[in-house]
């Protein structure tokens, strides 16, 4: 059975993490002199790279303290990424046009139809400078069991964890569209 309609969608078990921020409620009111370091650590926090430690990164929703779009909604454009919502940490929310900063990282949230049920993840960070796919790392993982035509997904849901241009899907899939986005792979970022 395909499933189409929710193609890059889903991790079996949803955390309870639905969209909630984490209860830091220091509150940056970017003044300056704000001296909340733990703060500032949190948003410009990059993720780890590979599904060992990556997965657990996500489940333990540390990106919660990134800039998050409100609510989860349908995908824009050549998305096939479903029902989202996408988070941007400090690097990447801030930064203007061109080459984003090495450090840059995005997570999609990827949702069930019912746009409630967290499902799966995407997520690319910016691990070097210049501009072709591989300055970017591609990761995204779906629910265990899920079949696309044409998509390798491995045992964890994993479909794609590597270097844009490592030969993998993360080359295949994930850079060769993203390469269309006029701002450096990035086709959404979200501001403070
Ligand atoms: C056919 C084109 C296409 C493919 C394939 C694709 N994406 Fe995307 N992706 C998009 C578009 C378009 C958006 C923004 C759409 C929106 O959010 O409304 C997006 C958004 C994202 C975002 C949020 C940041 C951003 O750039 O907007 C991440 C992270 C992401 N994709 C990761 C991945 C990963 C990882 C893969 C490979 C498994 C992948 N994408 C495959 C088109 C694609």
């Amino acid at each position: 059975m395909e499933r189409n309609a929710i193609w890059l969608g889903l991790l079996v078990g949803a955390w309870g993490c639905n969209g909630d921020d984490e209860t830091d409620t220091a509150g940056d009111d970017g003044t300056p002199g704000d001296t909340d370091t733990d703060e500032e650590e949190e948003e410009n926090e990059v993720p780890p790279q590979g599904y060992a430690q990556l997965d657990p990164w996500l489940d333990a929703g540390e990106y919660l303290d990134w800039y998050c779009e409100a609510a989860s909604r349908a995908s824009t454009g050549v998305s096939p990424h479903g029902i989202v919502r996408v988070c941007s940490n400090e690097f990447a929310s801030e930064h203007a046009t061109g080459e984003f900063p090495v450090d840059s990282a995005s997570v999609k949230e990827l949702y069930d139809v019912d746009m409630t049920t967290l499902v799966g993840y995407a997520v690319s960070i910016k691990v070097s400078t210049g501009t072709s796919g591989g300055t970017w790392y591609w990761y995204e993982q779906v629910p265990p069991g899920t079949t696309i035509t044409g998509v390798t997904i491995d045992a964890n849901g994993v479909v794609a964890d590597g270097l844009g241009d490592d030969g993998s899907q993360a080359e295949t899939i994930c850079a060769s569209c993203h390469s269309t986005a006029s701002n450096d792979y990035v086709f959404v970022q979200v501001g403070e």
